[in-house]
């Protein structure tokens, strides 16, 4: 084993839930990061026993969950607004961006409904989707520009399928649609915490928390690229929205309502985020950073090539397009009764889903090659 995976293999043992399951569910559920129970556990302590407004760290608290948010997809903090989930950042997204009747948009098949339905939304005022077909490696950037055409406002995809594990092509996706002057907005909860991202050309990046993020659910975060932190307007704006409120910063003036959005991207913040899940999304976000964003996907690329070599000697057909250089941290195979296998694996405390006629795999970097092994037995 090489030295960067036993120095990540170190905090294993802080995973608790590794003694209780053989746990490969992470595209689906993550369990929480050790700093991150740590934080819940101080804050929920303090809101017993301490006046709300001095809870330790409640202000710089949120600043500092942004600044790790920001820091693990490389982006200037001002450009990272928190979101409830990923679904209220992309409906942000389809209200708030410069879209008309007549203009359309670009989905694709097979991808979660959360970055769908906010932009079906808009065809009862006229905007067309249009939803590509899936192929085997996923979606590639021929069939989103052989898609576009003048009327294109907005190409709206996830960095990572789902169900099939897929990863688009980001800086060529990206790329056309920074030549064609059209928007491109990123699901990104696929990735966000195993794999690392580029933002180049890149205009609304969200991330829920809950999964490879090893937060609770109920969390996330937008990013805005610089061209729309100038611009954006948000279709939904609240007391937080606005300058100088923000955070709680000022309570003296509430009533002299001026309406000044915020000059980052705390714009997209209506009202008051959770503080238990931002804080946890916060210091995971920390946590993974500390322990190294390459050494992590480095890691989870391994654990999954492991796999796929013992399924394929078992005879097993992947569905995942794992021979191409966009990887991911799933792996998805098929089985002939997934909900079943499911079921009958969890009996034997081994976890994972089944998703679109296949069984999925989500590896993170604390998974072990005994993990796998032991999955592949009990198959
Ligand atoms: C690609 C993708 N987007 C979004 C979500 C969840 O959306 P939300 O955070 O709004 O619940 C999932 C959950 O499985 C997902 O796989």
């Amino acid at each position: 084993m090489s030295p960067v995976h036993r120095e990540l293999l170190v905090e294993r043992d802080r995973f608790e839930i590794t003694k209780n399951y053989t746990y490969l569910n992470h595209a689906s559920r993550g369990p929480l990061s050790p700093p991150a129970r740590e934080i819940i556990k101080t804050v929920a302590d303090e809101m017993l026993t301490v006046h709300p407004s001095q809870i330790k760290g409640m202000r710089e608290g949120f600043a500092q969950a942004r600044q790790s948010m920001a820091d693990l997809i490389n982006a200037p903090v001002t450009s990272v607004g928190l979101v409830p989930n990923t679904s209220s950042g992309i409906a942000m997204a389809a209200g708030s961006l410069p879209i008309e009747r007549g203009d359309n948009i670009i989905c694709a098949q097979g991808e979660f409904p959360a970055n769908i339905y906010p932009w079906m939304n808009l065809t009862f005022r006229g905007v067309e989707v249009r939803l590509l077909d899936r192929n085997p490696n996923g979606i590639s950037v021929d069939q989103v520009r052989e898609a576009m055409d003048e009327r294109t406002k907005v190409v709206a995809l996830s960095w990572i399928g789902f169900a099939d594990g897929a990863r688009i092509d980001t800086a060529a996706i990206g790329g056309l649609c920074a030549e064609k002057k059209v928007f491109f907005v990123l699901d990104a909860i696929q990735g966000v915490g195993a794999m690392r991202v580029d933002l180049a050309d890149i205009d609304v990046l969200v991330s829920g928390s809950g999964k490879w993020s090893l937060s609770p659910q109920g969390g996330g975060f937008v990013y805005l690229s610089p061209m729309l932190l100038e611009n954006l307007h948000p279709d939904r704006v609240g007391w937080l929205s606005m300058t100088p409120n923000c955070e709680l910063d000022d309570f003296s003036n509430l009533v002299d309502y001026r309406f000044t959005l915020a000059e980052d991207a705390r714009r997209v913040e209506t009202g008051s985020n959770s503080l238990l899940t931002q804080f946890a999304l916060g210091a995971s976000c920390r946590y993974l950073y500390d322990l190294g964003k390459r050494k992590i996907e480095e890691r989870i690329i391994a654990l999954c090539d492991y796999l796929v070599t013992g399924l394929r000697s078992r005879g097993y057909s992947i569905t995942t397009p794992v021979d191409s250089p966009l990887r991911s941290g799933i792996v998805a195979f098929r089985v002939d009764e997934p909900a079943a296998t499911v079921e009958r694996l969890l009996e034997r405390k081994i976890i994972l889903s089944a998703r679109e006629g296949s069984l999925r795999v989500g590896l993170h970097f604390y998974n072990t090659t005994e993990d796998i092994d032991r999955l592949l037995e009990e198959l």
